[in-house]
């Protein structure tokens, strides 16, 4: 039995009132679309994201830049988000008793409790709905200037998503409410419409749909409250400029008659990039993860161990979310090579171009680096802990 995610990105966010999808803002770095994705990093097989026509290559890019754990389909979404998740089921390759979750992207901050919850309650009953029961009291009103009515709060729950299903009851289910035209808002009516027993779950307050722009506020306290989510580091490396070596720099190997001494292929950038992601993630330094005195690491490339570094803080929860280097180096001139070493970072990280910043100085000729005894680097990375 496998478990797949469709997850709703068809919407075109009217209330969001920004001019374009709200799925693709950015939250404290990171767009909305790219954080729904990785909620669901080791706990699905399967990802469907429905999309507009007119967003489909902003999606596709933002998938190529997410190296999940599982393989993503984008398809072509409808009017109404019921009319997408139809459209998402339709393409799915799925046996009838697989769980399918039907996942809000424009709920990007979900607590992986919550979707542990949904999945479990699907094993054992075929349904599982997150639920919060309704604080306020609500009232009932025809015209929305006086009430009619007060309903019993007792028994009212706001229903989140992920909301998740056996495949067969889904696509059957909304089959029938096509056929009907039935107009429903959520996934659990459907199945309510076809008679099923829905199972609620705990959902959580956390669980917060971005609707309209202030919940981007909201969604980035809840992301750096309570626990401290955000986390810094800085590195630092200095390598000697030599005769006969090359001269690389983020993955870029630049025309030089010099090149910098190491263990391995010495790209100084790079060491300090990976000491600030494992100081941001308090993992020690790379002397730790690759020592110098193991011989697999003898002039290897440090993309390689940047790629290795990935992974230590991603299984450590951590995400990346942006960093800035800074190379000191009086010759030979590195601004052209700037682009390249970008595009070279974001591939190894997953991430956009804007997330990254390279920069590069001359010392005025003071100090080794100014004498062109050797190429030192900073940075300075900043991580998001997913919890
Ligand atoms: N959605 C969808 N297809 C639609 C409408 C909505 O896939 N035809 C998705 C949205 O992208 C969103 C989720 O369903 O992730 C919940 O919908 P909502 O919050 O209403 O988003 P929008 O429809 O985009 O916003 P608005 O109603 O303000 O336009
Ligand atoms: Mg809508």
């Amino acid at each position: 039995m496998k478990t797949h995610v469709i997850l709703a990105a068809a919407g075109s966010g009217v209330r969001f009132g920004a001019g374009i999808n709200k799925v693709f803002a950015f939250l404290a770095g990171i767009p909305v679309l790219k954080r729904s994705i990785f909620l669901f990093e080791h706990i699905v097989d399967s990802m469907t994201i429905v999309c507009r026509p007119a967003d489909l290559e902003e999606a596709r890019k933002i998938v190529n830049a997410s190296n999940v754990s599982f393989p993503i389909q984008i398809v072509i979404g409808g009017d109404t988000r019921q009319e997408s998740v139809l459209k998402g089921l339709r393409s799915l390759y799925a046996s009838p008793e697989d769980i399918v979750l039907v996942h809000d992207a424009a709920r990007c901050i979900t607590p992986p409790d919550v979707i542990m919850r949904v999945i479990d309650s699907c094993k054992l009953y075929g349904s599982g709905v997150p639920a919060v029961a309704a604080v306020n009291t609500m009232k009932y009103s025809s015209d929305g200037q006086t009430v009619s009515g007060t309903a019993d709060r007792s028994c009212l729950f706001e229903v989140q998503t992920p909301q998740g299903f056996r495949f067969d009851d889904l696509l059957n289910a909304n089959l029938v409410v096509e056929k009907e035209q039935c107009k429903v808002t959520d996934d659990a009516s459907v199945l309510e419409h076809a008679g099923k027993t829905v199972h609620l779950v705990m959902g959580s307050r956390r669980n917060m749909k971005i609707t309209e722009k202030e919940d981007m506020q909201i969604a980035g306290a809840l992301l750096s409250g309570g626990v401290s989510s955000f986390r810094v580091g800085s590195g630092y490396d200095v390598h000697r400029l030599t005769e006969n070596r090359e001269l690389i720099l983020c993955g870029v190997q630049i025309p030089y008659h010099l090149g910098l001494l190491g263990h391995s292929d010495a790209d100084v950038a790079l060491h300090a990039l990976m000491d600030a992601i494992l100081g941001a993630a308090s993992m020690g330094d790379i002397g730790r993860h690759f020592p110098d005195t193991d011989n697999r690491y003898e002039g290897i490339s440090s993309m390689l161990l940047l790629k290795e570094t990935n992974k230590l803080i991603r299984s450590a929860g951590y995400l990346f979310v942006n960093a800035d280097i800074t190379i000191i180096a009086q010759k030979p001139k590195l601004a052209p090579y700037i682009p390249l070493m970008v595009r070279n970072i974001c591939r190894i990280l997953s991430c956009g171009e804007d997330q990254i910043n390279i920069k590069a100085t001359t010392t005025e000729k003071l100090g080794f680096e100014g004498r062109e005894e050797g190429i030192s680097a900073h940075a300075v990375a900043f991580l998001e802990k997913m919890d």
